[in-house]
């Protein structure tokens, strides 16, 4: 028997001001994001806000439907149009946050497991790591790689 231990590292701020210059800019592009979601069902708007290689910056927010699990998450709206737009540029980083009738959360929203799953294969489709910025008002934490959430992923060397 054989204990394994893995340790994940978030860097947490209390302000952007505090923030390197690209993140504090990816997380105000993640908070305008937020507040054009559809999300009339659960009230939570999501904003996502992602940097690729080549400088341009693509948003997206969640998309919610009356037959619930047709909507998609923030994370999964940008990352899905930017590889389809951008089929050969990586995505360096993601910044995402929520909006609530009480305004932006006070601490950060993680992404979903489908959205880990789904950044992990553009990491991997681009030999690249995506940092994550997840911004609350009181609280910001970032990650430098998606692997620091999701440290056993499922991907393509399993389907061999
Ligand atoms: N949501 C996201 O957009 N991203 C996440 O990572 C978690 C949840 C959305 C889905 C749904 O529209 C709303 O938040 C409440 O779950």
């Amino acid at each position: 028997m054989k204990k394994k231990e893995i340790i994940s590292y978030f860097i947490e701020y209390n302000s952007t001001s505090e923030l390197p210059k690209d993140d504090a800019m990816l997380v105000e592009k993640a908070k305008e994001a937020a507040k054009k979601a559809y999300a009339p069902y659960s009230k939570f708007s999501v904003g996502a806000a992602l940097l690729l290689d080549n400088g341009e910056i693509i948003e997206g927010n969640n998309q919610e439907n009356a037959a619930y699990p047709s909507g998609l998450c923030a994370e999964r709206v940008a990352i899905f149009y930017a590889n389809s737009v951008y089929p050969n540029n990586a995505i360096k980083a993601i910044a995402i946050t929520a909006l609530t009738e009480k305004g932006y959360v006070a601490n950060p929203i993680p992404p979903c497991g489908a959205c880990l799953q789904v950044m992990r294969e553009s990491e991997n489709r681009a030999h690249k790591s995506i940092r994550v910025i997840l911004f609350g008002e009181k609280n910001i934490a970032i990650a430098k790689n998606i692997q620091q959430f999701l440290p056993m992923t499922f991907n393509k060397e399993m389907l061999k």
